[in-house]
C-alpha cells in the first residue's frame, strides 16, 4: 500500500508510517471505486518517479478564491504576494470542470493560494464534480469559514477530503503563526464534522490534519499525533518551506543536499482564480505562466511549449535555467538529510 503515495517529504519519521497505515484504512473505504483509486495513486507514484507523463493531468487544481481571512505569518497571504484578490467567475468554473471530466483526470482541489470556503458557490461546484464523475474532490481548509455550515454542505454534497491546517497544538503556538485564526473555532469546527460523519455513518470526507512544522510548532508534534490520530483519517507533518520569509521560521534540522526531478509537470496544472495557468504549487506570484485558461484549452496547455521547457530542465537537471526552478523551495523537489544533533 505503500506505494499509492508518493511519500516525498522532508520530515519523514511521522508521516511514513501514517501514511501506510492511513492508505490501506482509506483504500478499504473507497469502495466500488477502491481500483480506480488506486490506479490514479499508481499513476500518480510513477509520474513522480519513473519519467511517465500521463496523456492528461491526473489532478487539477481549481482557485475559487485567492482572498483569505487568515494572513498566515509564512504564507504568500501573511506575506502580502496575493494582491487584487476575489473569487472565481463562476461559469468558468463549471467550465473547467466539463474539460477535467473530457480528458479524464482523477482528482480535482478547489484551492491554491487563498481559502475556497470563502466563495459560497463550493458546495455547488463539489456536488457538480461528483455528479459528472471526477474520483476525488479535495481542498484544504483552514476551518474558519466565514459560513458556519458551508464544510458540511461539502461533505453533504459528496467532497472526498477535506485537510484542515492545524499549525500547532496549542491556542498561544496556533494563533501566533495563524494570524487571525481562532484556535478555539477551528478545534470547535473539526468536531462537528468529525460528529456529522458519524451520526450519518459516512466515511467520507476523508478528514486528514496537517502540521506546519516551523520552530514555534516543532516542540508539539508529537502531542498534535497522540491526541488527532485516533480522531481523524490521517495525520501529516509537512516543514515550513521558504515563501520568502526566508529562514526565520526553519526548525534547521533539515538540508538540502542537492535537487530531483520535480513531480509536479508531471501531475497536475494549477488554474488560479483569473484563469492564468502554473505548473507548480510554488508559482504563488505567477512567475512562469504557461497558459490562460479563459482562452486556452487545458489539454492544449498539458502539452504545450512552456510545460515541454519546464518538463525538460527536469529532465536535464537544468533547474537553474527557469527563475522558479531556480529558487524553489518545494520539497518534492529536492533531496533532504537529516543534520545529526
Ligand atoms: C496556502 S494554504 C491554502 C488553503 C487554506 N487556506 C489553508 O490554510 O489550508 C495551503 C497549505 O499551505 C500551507 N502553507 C502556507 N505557507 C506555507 C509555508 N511557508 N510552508 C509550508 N506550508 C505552508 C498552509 O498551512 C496550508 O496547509
Ligand atoms: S489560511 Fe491558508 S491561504 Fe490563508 S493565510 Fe493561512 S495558509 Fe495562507
Amino acid at each position: 500500500m505503500e506505494d499509492l503515495y508518493t511519500g516525498f517529504s522532508n520530515y519523514d519519521e511521522i508521516n511514513k508510517e501514517n501514511r501506510a497505515k492511513a492508505v490501506e484504512d482509506e483504500v478499504s473505504k473507497w469502495g466500488d471505486d477502491a481500483d480506480k483509486f488506486k490506479e490514479y495513486r499508481l499513476k500518480w507514484n510513477k509520474a513522480a518517479n519513473d519519467n511517465y507523463l500521463p496523456d492528461f493531468p491526473l489532478h487539477l487544481d481549481i482557485e475559487l478564491s485567492d482572498a483569505c481571512n487568515l494572513k498566515c505569518a509564512y504564507c504568500a497571504q501573511g506575506l502580502g504576494m496575493v494582491t487584487d484578490v476575489g473569487f472565481i467567475n463562476n461559469d468558468f468554473a463549471y467550465g473547467l470542470i466539463d474539460q477535467a471530466v473530457e480528458m479524464g483526470i482523477c482528482s480535482l482541489k478547489f484551492n491554491w493560494r487563498g481559502e475556497a470556503a470563502l466563495n459560497p458557490i463550493l458546495p455547488d461546484l463539489v456536488k457538480y464534480a461528483k455528479d459528472k464523475g471526477i474520483l476525488e474532490v479535495q481542498m484544504n481548509t483552514n476551518g474558519l469559514p466565514k459560513k458556519k455550515d458551508i464544510l458540511i454542505e461539502c461533505a453533504k454534497n459528496g467532497m472526498d477530503r477535506l485537510i484542515f491546517s492545524v499549525d500547532g497544538f496549542s491556542k498561544e503556538s496556533y494563533e501566533s503563526v495563524r494570524i487571525g485564526g481562532n484556535y478555539d473555532t477551528l478545534v470547535k469546527n473539526i468536531h462537528r464534522l468529525l460528529d456529522w460523519k458519524k451520526e450519518n455513518d459516512q466515511a467520507k470526507p476523508f478528514v486528514r490534519l496537517q502540521m506546519v512544522r516551523s520552530n514555534v510548532t516543532a516542540h508539539e508534534v508529537d502531542d498534535f499525533i497522540a491526541y488527532w490520530q485516533d480522531k481523524v483519517d490521517d495525520v501529516r507533518i509537512s516543514d515550513v518551506m521558504d515563501r520568502g520569509q526566508g529562514g526565520s521560521f526553519s526548525v534547521g534540522d533539515r538540508k538540502t543536499i542537492g535537487r530531483r526531478r520535480c513531480p509536479q509537470p508531471y501531475q497536475r496544472l494549477i488554474v488560479a482564480r483569473d484563469g492564468r495557468v502554473s505548473p507548480c504549487c510554488a508559482d504563488w506570484d505567477q512567475k512562469f505562466v504557461v497558459g490562460d485558461a479563459t482562452k486556452d484549452s487545458l489539454k492544449d496547455i498539458w502539452k504545450n511549449k512552456r510545460m515541454t521547457a519546464m518538463r525538460t530542465v527536469q529532465e536535464k537537471d537544468q533547474h537553474d535555467k527557469i527563475d522558479i526552478c531556480k529558487n524553489c523551495y518545494v520539497k518534492e523537489s529536492f533531496i533532504w538529510e537529516k543534520i545529526d544533533d
